[in-house]
C-alpha cells in the first residue's frame, strides 16, 4: 500500500517536471460578458458643430521621426485639407495641404477622410496643430521623438485587438494613465464593425472617435488585423482592406515597401519592421521580397533595438489560433534568428502570454527536429491581443504548458516597452483589474546585438 501511493506520488512528481513550462498566471478575471459601447456612449461623441473634424489621429510621418501623418473626417462635406501646426517658440503658424477622400462600402457612404503629412520637424519638441475651419477648429498637440541613436531612452505602449467594448474603453484608459507611453505599437484589430451586419462602417467610426482621446496626442503606429480584411464578395465588396487602408495611412514608401500593410519607421533608438499576417509572404512575393532587403538595411548601431509587429502570433499556447502563424514563422523565422530581432509582438489571440527566448528552425523534412530550443540569438515572442474586444477573452489553454510559454494568463490588458539604452528596456504588462503602477508580468530585455546575454528571468535551458 505504501509503495503504491509512493509509486503514484513519484508519477505526479514526474508528471509536474514534465510539464515543467513557464507561468500559467493563478489570477482569475471575473466571467462577465463583454460588450461593445451603445452607440450613444460618451466616448463616441460627435464635436460640436456643423462638420467638425472628428476621429483625429496621428502616426508616423517617414522614416525617421521627423514626419507626422495627421488625419481626421469631416461628416457633411470636404471642409479644409490645411493642417496648422506650430511650436511655442515659433511666431506664426506653419501649414501643410493634405488630401481628401471617401469611400463606398454595400449601403455605408464615408465622410470625407483628410490625411496631411507634416514634414521636416524638429525633432524632440511640443507641436501642437489644428484642423478645421473658423468656429468648428479644433486643436490638439504632440511630441516629436528625439533624433534617432543608439542611446535614446523611449517608451512604448502596446495594444492590440481593442476594439470598442466597455473593457476596450478600460484598456484604453488604463494605458492612458500611465504617464510614460509616447507612442502606441498597435498590433492589428482596430474596430472590429465586420462583426456588425453587412460590416457596418458605422462602427469605423466610432471607433475612430473612441481612440481620438490618445491617437490625436502620440503616433499610433499601426498593424493591419484579420478584422481589417472586411472582404465580402456576397454584397459585391472584392477589395480587401478598403475601410482600412482609406482611414489609416502608413509610410510605407519611405522605407521602398509597395504596401500601406507592410513599411518600417526607426524611432529613438528602436527601428520597428510592420508585416502584414493576411497578405502575401511565400517566397518571391512583394512582401517577401520587401522583407528580404529590409532586414539587411538595419544598422544596430543607429537603432539597437530591432522590433517586428504582426497581428497572428507565431508562438501561442491558447487553443485560439493555434499554429495559424505557422506558415509564416516558417518563412521567415530564420531571418528574425540570424538577424538577432529582440522582440516580435503580435495579437489575434485575446489574452496575453511571453515565450522565452527561443527558435524551431532545425527542421528539414526529414530530421525530425521540429522542437523549438532555447535559442539566446531568438526574438522573445509577445502575445497582447488582449485590448478587450465583444469576442471575449480567450481563456482555454494547451496543458501542459509548453516549455518555450514563459508566463501566459487570460486577463484584459496593455503592455509597455521602456527603452532604457542601447543594452536594457524593460518591459511591463497591466491587467486592466490593477492600477497602472502593478506589473502583473515583467521582465528586463537584453538587446540582442550589444548585450546577448541570457536574461535573469529566463527559466528554459
Ligand atoms: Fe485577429
Amino acid at each position: 500500500m505504501g509503495l503504491t501511493v509512493l509509486l503514484v506520488f513519484g508519477l505526479i512528481l514526474n508528471a509536474a517536471m514534465l510539464c515543467n513550462g513557464g507561468v500559467t498566471s493563478l489570477f482569475v478575471r471575473k466571467v462577465e460578458p463583454t460588450k461593445d459601447m451603445p452607440l450613444d456612449s460618451d466616448v463616441f461623441r460627435v464635436p460640436p458643430g456643423y462638420n467638425a473634424p472628428q476621429q483625429v489621429h496621428i502616426t508616423q510621418g517617414d522614416h525617421d521621426g521627423k514626419g507626422v501623418i495627421v488625419s481626421w473626417v469631416t461628416p457633411s462635406e470636404p471642409g479644409s485639407n490645411t493642417v496648422l501646426y506650430w511650436t511655442a517658440n515659433d511666431k506664426h503658424k506653419y501649414h501643410a495641404e493634405g488630401h481628401v477622400r471617401k469611400y463606398k462600402f454595400y449601403n455605408y457612404t464615408s465622410g470625407f477622410i483628410h490625411h496631411c503629412t507634416l514634414r521636416n520637424l524638429k525633432i524632440d519638441t511640443q507641436y501642437y496643430y489644428e484642423v478645421g475651419i473658423k468656429h468648428t477648429m479644433r486643436q490638439f498637440s504632440f511630441r516629436t521623438p528625439p533624433k534617432v541613436g543608439p542611446d535614446v531612452p523611449y517608451t512604448f505602449g502596446l495594444i492590440g485587438d481593442l476594439g470598442q467594448s466597455f473593457d476596450s474603453n478600460r484598456t484604453l484608459a488604463h494605458y492612458e494613465s500611465n504617464p510614460n507611453g509616447q507612442t502606441v505599437l498597435y498590433v492589428g484589430d482596430l474596430s472590429y464593425a465586420d462583426n456588425y451586419p453587412f460590416h457596418d462602417n458605422v462602427r469605423w467610426d466610432t471607433w475612430g472617435r473612441f481612440t481620438e482621446r490618445s491617437a490625436a496626442y502620440q503616433p499610433w503606429i499601426w498593424t493591419a488585423g484579420n478584422h481589417e480584411i472586411d472582404f465580402v464578395p456576397e454584397i459585391g465588396e472584392k477589395v480587401p482592406f478598403k475601410p482600412y487602408r482609406n482611414r489609416y495611412h502608413t509610410p510605407y514608401r519611405a522605407s521602398g515597401s509597395t504596401s500601406s500593410l507592410w513599411y518600417s519607421i526607426k524611432r529613438a533608438s528602436a527601428y520597428i519592421i510592420v508585416l502584414s499576417s493576411y497578405s502575401a509572404y511565400g517566397k518571391y512575393t512583394p512582401q517577401y521580397r520587401w522583407l528580404e532587403a529590409e532586414l539587411p538595411k538595419v544598422d544596430r548601431k543607429e537603432t539597437p533595438w530591432l522590433i517586428v509587429l504582426m497581428h497572428s502570433p507565431w508562438y501561442n499556447s491558447y487553443n485560439y489560433h493555434y499554429m495559424e502563424g505557422e506558415t509564416m514563422r516558417v518563412m521567415y523565422e530564420p531571418w528574425f534568428v540570424q538577424y538577432k530581432v529582440d522582440v516580435v509582438f503580435a495579437g489575434h489571440v485575446h489574452a496575453y502570454e511571453r515565450s522565452e527566448r527561443i527558435s524551431n528552425i532545425a527542421y528539414n523534412v526529414v530530421n525530425g527536429q521540429c522542437t523549438p530550443i532555447s535559442d539566446q540569438s531568438a526574438p522573445v515572442y509577445i502575445t497582447i491581443g488582449d485590448g478587450g474586444n465583444l469576442e471575449g477573452l480567450a481563456t482555454n489553454m494547451t496543458e501542459p504548458q509548453p516549455k518555450y510559454s514563459a508566463y501566459r494568463e487570460a486577463s484584459f490588458g496593455h503592455a509597455i516597452f521602456e527603452i532604457k539604452n542601447r543594452t536594457h528596456a524593460y518591459y511591463t504588462w497591466h491587467r486592466n483589474q490593477d492600477g497602472e503602477a502593478v506589473a502583473a508580468d515583467s521582465t528586463w530585455f537584453y538587446n540582442r546585438f550589444w548585450y546577448p546575454l541570457e536574461e535573469p528571468t529566463s527559466a528554459m535551458k
